[in-house]
């Protein structure tokens, strides 16, 4: 399945047809517009965060570049597979949160990656059995993978969508067919926003997405940080970013809170990924993403 390959030019009418048609014998919404192509000539963000994570769904161009970019991170690429876990830990944390505490019963995870165990959607119905879940990720091999995210969840109450979140307008479409915009919404943007660079407007986009939910949504955002071991962090993302086809932008504390500005922040405010809200105090270890929840309340 991963050496599937699209066409560059999705626009073109009868490119469009084609890719509806693999789209839907995937069972995923497409938004037109988002990159194609699988491209093994540089790492991509969603294959190297597999390696990390132990999955096969990566190429030797990923792992070469985690390799090397990983080997300036503070304890080196096995302190950063912990990291990760950790941070798919806060994760469902999150989504846990959201079910038990926010009132919410309807999930939009954006960024969604290839899929792993512990899922949003399995993690939200262990908490509410007929809870909705749309992903969103632009990957083409997270789209391949789609149908596995999607393979046991009856009823159309998960869906996929093909979509990037530089253009919200047809995601929040897409997402509206399988959850309802007038009931509060629970966002997830975990590890997607240092993609964007300041020009890309992140905070723009972030407000394109939520202006419609209503209130009583949600949104959690966790993002790498500039300001936690700050030397070798631009050093392994200078290196990383010399072999992406995206570059990573790090921000800081203040930078991250910024991004969820306009909502009311959710007790313990921005902090590492691996201390909100922890399921055990005493040895949550040192991780270097924020993470915030923030509701909106009007
Ligand atoms: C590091 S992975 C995180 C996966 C998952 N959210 C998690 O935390 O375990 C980031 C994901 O964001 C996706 N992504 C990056 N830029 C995106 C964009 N503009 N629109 C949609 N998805 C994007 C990548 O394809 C990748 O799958």
């Amino acid at each position: 399945m991963l050496g599937t390959r699209w066409s560059r030019q999705p626009g073109r009418p009868g490119n469009r047809g084609r890719y509806l048609r693999l789209a839907r014998r995937r069972g995923v919404s497409y938004c037109t517009g988002v990159a194609q192509e699988i491209d093994t000539t540089k790492a991509h963000g969603a294959r190297v965060y597999d390696y990390l994570l132990g999955g096969t769904a990566n190429f030797e161009v990923d792992r070469a570049a985690a390799e090397r970019a990983y080997a300036a991170w503070p304890g080196g690429i096995d302190a950063v597979r912990t990291d990760v876990r950790e941070h798919r830990a806060a994760l469902g944390r999150v989504v846990r949160y959201y079910a038990r505490d926010a009132g919410i019963t309807q999930f939009l995870d954006v960024g969604s990656g290839i899929p792993r165990e512990n899922s949003v959607h399995e993690v939200a119905r262990r908490e509410i059995p007929d809870a909705r879940v749309v992903y969103v990720d632009r990957d083409p091999v997270v789209l391949t993978h789609a149908r596995q995210l999607l393979g046991d969840t009856a009823g159309g109450a998960v869906s996929y969508v093909y979509g990037d979140l530089r253009d919200p307008q047809p995601i929040l479409r897409e997402a509206a067919q399988t959850l309802d915009l007038s009931r509060p919404t629970g966002v997830t943007m975990f590890g997607i926003l240092h993609f964007f660079a300041d020009a890309d407007d992140p905070r723009g986009l972030i407000g394109q997405l939520m202006a419609p939910l209503v209130p009583g949504s949600c949104l959690a955002l966790t993002h790498l940080a500039s300001d936690l071991h700050s030397e070798e962090l631009s050093e392994t993302f200078n290196r990383l970013n010399a072999a992406m086809a995206d570059s990573v932008t790090l921000r800081s504390h203040d930078e991250v809170a910024a991004l969820l500005g306009g909502l009311d922040l959710v007790e313990p405010g921005v902090v590492q990924a691996s201390r909100w809200r922890p399921d055990r105090e005493t040895d949550a270890p040192d991780s270097q993403m924020w993470c915030g929840v923030a509701r909106k309340d009007s």
